[in-house]
């Protein structure tokens, strides 16, 4: 099998080209390693074929996609950005970007698979469940509210005050995009699947949770929290936890990720939306406090190190917990996460991280 990857010298990309070479497939990189994600330029593996350019350029697209079987789509511009001021570029990076890699798929009359990496943000305040009303979508959080330090979204039935539990979200569950970035990876998700009812050809949505794991990215305005958290710790300072700590998240390990998308692109009978989950949730304060403690281990011994910090504050367009079901993934890819949080914290102490001096 002949794969192309796009986005492939990123962080998730480069684990999945390695999951592919490992499984015996031929890779094709396609990633402009940008200088605003790769402080340092990445090795892209020595084994895959690379060409350098931007996936919303037509000619390169063009090129990139002949004579591959399947298509892995993880070019994007990821996280929540600094305001919507980016929206511009959001657009462009990743509703252009599918539109672009899509006619260059179509003009070839392509009928592979195409896998694209989507993520949790799709659902927004996710599910929860209300004592009196039962399984409710969250209303969106006001300003006000976090304001005075209530985080948690209410029932969205007028005037219930009811403490809402927070319930796993499967597939099915309406989509609600709350940021730019959460809505461009809807529109891509949109995007392939009419390509792929109108092409006959089977496309999958791999819905990430928090992806983390050796090669994170540094700390910018784009990257996730645990890479924020390393960033901090490893320069000895206190990682600052928003909101009061209690956000809750489902952080899964890089090769697991990884080991999805080789399972999206190869199990014949894979279609549709899947979340690639650990299926055991955090609250981000129990992140901050892990990772922490696994760095001050290696360091100084245990308790050593900067203890993470309840703020208070909050950014506009987070949500406040997403908790998925693995169950579908599980059933139709096969799919389980096999990294533990623990082990992956650990690892991530002494790990390597893009962009930083040391790992
Ligand atoms: C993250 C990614 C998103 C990806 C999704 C699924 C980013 C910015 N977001 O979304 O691209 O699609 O996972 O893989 O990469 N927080 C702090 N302190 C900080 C930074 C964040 O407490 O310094 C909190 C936030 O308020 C939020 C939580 O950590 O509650 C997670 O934030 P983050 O990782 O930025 O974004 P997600 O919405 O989880």
């Amino acid at each position: 099998m002949r794969v192309l990857v796009t986005g492939g010298a990123g962080f998730i990309g480069s684990r999945v080209v390695a999951h592919l070479l490992d499984g015996g497939a031929e890779v094709r990189v396609l990633d402009r390693l940008d200088p605003g994600v790769h402080a340092v330029a990445p090795e892209v593996d020595s084994r895959a074929e690379l060409m350098v350019g931007d996936v919303t350029d037509p000619a390169v697209v063009a090129a990139a996609v002949a004579a591959v079987d399947a298509v892995s789509h993880q070019a994007a511009k990821v996280g929540l950005g600094v305001d919507f001021g980016d929206v511009g570029a959001y657009v462009a990076a990743n509703d252009v970007g599918t539109a672009s890699l899509l006619t260059a798929l179509w003009s070839r009359r392509f009928r592979g698979r195409l896998v694209l990496a989507s993520s949790m943000v799709v659902y927004g305040e996710g599910r929860s469940r209300c004592p009196r009303h039962g399984l409710v979508s969250p209303a969106p959080r006001l300003p006000a509210d976090m304001e005075a330090g209530s985080f948690d979204p209410p029932c969205p039935f007028t005037g219930c005050t009811a403490r809402l539990e927070v319930a796993a979200v499967a597939e099915d569950t309406p989509a609600d995009p709350l940021n730019v970035y959460a809505a461009t990876k809807l529109h891509q998700e949109h995007l392939c699947r009419l390509w792929g009812r109108e092409a006959g050809a089977a496309t999958v949505a791999l819905r990430y949770h928090n992806v983390y794991g050796p090669g994170m990215p540094r700390d910018t305005p784009y990257a996730g929290v645990a890479a924020i958290f390393r960033s901090a710790l490893a320069a000895g300072q206190a990682p600052q936890v928003f909101e009061d700590g209690g956000q809750t998240r489902d952080f899964v390990h890089v090769d697991d990720v990884a080991r999805a998308n080789v399972l999206a692109l190869t199990v014949p009978s894979a279609t549709g939306a899947y979340n690639v989950a650990s299926g055991t949730p955090h609250t981000v304060l129990d992140m901050a406090e892990a990772l922490a403690a696994a760095m001050s281990e290696g360091t100084a011994g245990p308790g050593a190190g900067p203890r993470p910090v309840v703020t208070g504050r909050w950014r506009p367009g987070d949500v406040r917990h997403v908790v998925a079901s693995p169950q579908r993934a599980a059933d139709e890819l096969g799919f389980t996460a096999t990294v533990s949080f623990e082990q992956g914290m650990a690892e991530l102490a002494t790990a390597a991280t893009r962009g930083l001096a040391r790992g």
